[in-house]
């Protein structure tokens, strides 16, 4: 299949045009990818079974590990759910839209191939101008999951959405780099008391401000447990893999800098390729290996943006192996930490 790949300015008629092909394309049961304000997602409308196999097949994705129904309005909720929480509506209010998703009871409308066979359904409203118009010219909630082959880290700019999905899918729309750079917090609303699956740039403390109470998925505390079975089937899948070994080096700065450049020497002295993430502040601390820094530590924000594309950029490097600096568990710091921990396949050193 040959895949295209079109710019889209915000305004521009070509590109009205260009969105309208994508809407067309999505109603017909094919599949694009498109950017989102979290990374860039592989749509396909979320009722049509055969569509929702195409992005299993696309990515390369265990088909028990359920989707994300993405809409562009409140009222685009209602179909897709049997119920509505109170916790559910007030999230909604306060994030939507924004990079929530949340779990609901769903409606005998959703197939079972979209929710991975749940009897539930994820639901997102991107705050993305043009995810928003491709939904609803396409008229049909759209199924997204992050747009790279399963496994690899999820793209945040369309380059990285061409090297993984590039004649495997009709089209690529090119909005430029994402904005937050990790995916959406995951919150479960279809219990008794709201449960995080997955943290995001909607933080813990966002989400219990609005929610009160607010659990964490036991399986989010760390290594998986073949006792504990995620909420999130997603979660136990070895995400955001880089194809070298990632180490992540936690404690304080000036000891994770030594650590590192300790394990850096002894690696290159057994003509291994050695990899660093480091930060703009230790930049000139290390000087073996492929260094690369993902941004100030003093502004997540940065972090979070650079982080999935700093490991694509290592795999083009073919390191053998990366160590990496670790970050502050707090607000935004939780989803960079999920995602750097899972990376490395929780191959932590304390020092
Ligand atoms: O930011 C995002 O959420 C991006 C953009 C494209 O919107 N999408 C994304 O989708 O990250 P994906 O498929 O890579 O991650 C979706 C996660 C998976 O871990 C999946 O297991 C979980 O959501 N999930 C989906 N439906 C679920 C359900 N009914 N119950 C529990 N977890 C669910
Ligand atoms: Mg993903």
């Amino acid at each position: 299949m040959e895949t295209r790949l079109i710019r889209i300015e915000e305004g521009d008629r070509k590109s009205e045009g260009a969105l309208r092909e994508a809407a067309r394309i999505l109603r017909a049961g094919g599949l694009v990818a498109f950017p989102t304000e979290t990374v860039y997602g592989l749509g396909a409308n979320a009722l049509d079974e055969e569509a929702a196999k195409k992005i299993y097949a696309a990515k390369g994705r265990p088909s028990d590990n359920p989707l994300i129904a993405h809409i562009s309005s409140f009222e685009e909720l209602e179909p897709l759910v049997s119920e509505i929480p109170e916790e559910g509506r007030r999230l909604a209010e306060a994030f939507w839209p924004g990079p929530l998703t949340m779990i609901f009871p769903k409606s005998s409308l959703v197939p079972g191939t979209t929710t991975g066979g749940l009897g539930t359904v994820a639901v997102r409203m991107p705050d993305h101008a043009i995810a928003s118009r491709l939904i609803a010219l396409a008229g049909v909630p759209v199924a997204a999951p992050s747009a790279n082959l399963s496994g690899r880290p999820s793209p945040t700019a369309a380059r990285h959405v061409w090297q993984d999905m590039e004649g495997r899918i009709e089209m690529i729309l090119d909005g430029g780099p994402v904005g937050i750079g990790v995916e959406s917090t995951i919150v479960d609303v279809s219990g008794e008391c709201p449960v995080l699956l997955r943290p995001g740039a909607v933080t813990l403390e966002m989400l219990r401000s609005v929610a009160g109470a607010v659990e964490i998925d036991p399986a989010l505390a760390g290594r998986p447990d073949p006792e504990i079975r995620p909420k999130a089937p997603g979660m136990k899948y070895r995400h955001y893999a880089p194809k070298a070994e990632l180490i992540l080096v936690e404690g304080r700065t000036e000891a994770v800098v030594e650590e590192i450049n300790r394990l850096a020497r002894e690696q290159t002295a057994r003509g291994r390729r050695v990899g660093v993430i480091c930060t703009e502040e230790t930049k000139g601390c290390y000087p073996v290996g492929a260094l690369r820094s993902v941004g100030k530590r003093s502004q997540e924000e940065t972090v979070a943006h650079n982080l999935f594309a700093v490991l694509r950029e290592f795999d083009d490097l073919q390191v053998d192996c990366i160590y990496s600096e670790s970050f502050s568990q707090e607000h935004l710091g939780y989803a960079i930490m999920n995602r750097l921990t899972k990376a490395a396949g929780y191959r932590v050193i304390h020092v």
